[in-house]
């Protein structure tokens, strides 16, 4: 019952989804990134297209297979995923940035492998840019949702989160907890809108994760509260 209401709802839409970690290159043999699975990102994109969406999926490098009948995209750097979603954005209804995206990159990359010397190595670091951001900045009917990964005061970053990156809901996801955030099957996360919405899921699988948010953002386009 709920399920059929859910597709009818998502059967006429294009839901945008990113997911894993980036790789910010240092020299051919190395790089920075981050311990994000892909599997929330995956388990949305999957979830969305057996509701019926038509679903694009910008993925950083993970070890997950490809969802069936969903548009994937693979990306590596920061930079790349920028490029891919804004390249998406305009045809896309809902937007949903589950991505660990990297916040700095080695500010120079080496074409040849560094050599080992004395003492020790800096590296210096500069910002990648903001694409949820630039999504909030520039968008016009989309329905955009961001991921809030948090170790402490989580419900208040994420907060802060979505009203600064004008965002129309946020999954909050507390990364320090036993069987939540970045690796595991398993997640449990708060759900917060603008329009006002506030829920937290229980603790279970990123499937059940996945199916709850998307029912949340169809209660909350559709003008009710939760
Ligand atoms: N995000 C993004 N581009 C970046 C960094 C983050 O699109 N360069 C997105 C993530 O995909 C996520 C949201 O912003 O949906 C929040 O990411 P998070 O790392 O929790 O927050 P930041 O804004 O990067 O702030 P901080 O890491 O300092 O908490
Ligand atoms: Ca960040």
């Amino acid at each position: 019952e709920t399920n059929k209401q859910a597709s009818s709802f998502y059967q006429n839409k294009h839901v945008l989804v990113t997911a894993g970690p980036t790789q910010e290159i240092v020299d051919p043999v190395r790089f920075f990134t981050n311990h994000s699975s892909g599997k929330m990102g995956y388990a949305l994109a999957q979830m969305a297209e057996s509701l019926g969406a038509k679903v694009t999926l910008v993925s950083g490098p993970t070890d997950l297979s490809q969802p069936p009948g969903v548009n994937v995209l693979p990306v590596q750097s920061a930079e790349d995923m920028y490029n891919t979603v804004l390249e998406h954005f305009d045809e896309a209804d809902i937007v949903i940035k589950a991505a660990a995206v990297a916040d700095y990159r080695p500010k120079q990359q080496y074409n040849h492998k560094m050599k080992k010397k004395e003492g020790s190595l800096v590296i210096e670091m500069e910002r990648t840019r903001d694409i949820l951001q630039a999504l909030g900045e520039k968008k016009k009917e989309q329905y955009l949702v961001g991921f809030a990964a948090e170790t402490n005061q989580a419900i208040e970053y994420g907060k802060d989160k979505l009203t600064r990156k004008n965002l129309d809901a946020i999954v909050i996801n507390d990364v320090s907890q036993e069987g939540t955030g970045f690796s595991g099957d398993t997640n449990e996360v708060t759900f917060l809108s603008k329009r006002g919405i506030e829920k937290s899921l229980p603790l279970s699988s990123k499937t059940q994760i996945a199916q709850q948010v998307l029912t949340l953002i169809e209660t909350d386009i559709k003008g009710g509260k939760s």
